[in-house]
């Protein structure tokens, strides 16, 4: 089916962040296995637990509108992704791979961010508000996480500079 109309629009943004959730449901174990630092391996096991409930939400918007998700493959979360796979066979673990894997993962934050920003202002354009408020559950999610990672990278350069 073509896309023509907002819904439509609607419909594929939402089928393409549903797979952006659910390749993060993969990765984000292989990230919380790479990290050295206990605390980022938290802040990953956190954020996979959050990213199951993100894609239920979704499930849970399909369930309760007349929407139908399109069979879509993000393939913009596929080549974040792939950097990020690529880092962890590069860098020997530790501090840098640390850092690389909280750059790797802001970067998927700000794609989230971004997409459902679009995502929420279109559910509230076709009135479907029931949507645009679980879509803005997640969007803080996403959100918290980044300034998360923000700060534990903070902690990491502080912490670094000071020589431990
Ligand atoms: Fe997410
Ligand atoms: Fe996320």
């Amino acid at each position: 089916m073509p896309t023509k109309t907002l819904k439509d629009l609607f419909i594929h943004s939402l089928s393409d962040i549903y797979s952006a959730e659910k390749q993060m449901t993969k990765s984000l174990p292989k990230m919380a296995r790479a990290s050295s630092s206990p605390d980022l391996r938290a802040a990953f096991e956190k954020h996979l637990e959050e990213t199951l409930g993100q894609v239920q939400r979704i499930d849970q918007i399909v369930e309760t509108s007349e929407v139908k998700l399109k069979r879509v493959k993000c393939v913009a979360m596929e080549g974040l992704v792939e950097e990020g796979q690529e880092q962890i066979e590069e860098i020997e673990k530790g501090p840098v791979l640390d850092t690389a894997l909280i750059a790797a993962a802001q970067k998927v934050e700000h794609y989230e961010i971004a997409s459902y920003s679009s995502l929420i202002a279109l559910a509230r354009q076709l009135g479907e508000t029931g949507a645009a408020k679980l879509l803005a559950e997640t969007l803080k999610e996403e959100k918290a996480t980044d300034e998360a990672l923000s700060l534990l990278a903070e902690e990491k350069v502080a912490a670094e500079a000071m020589g431990k």
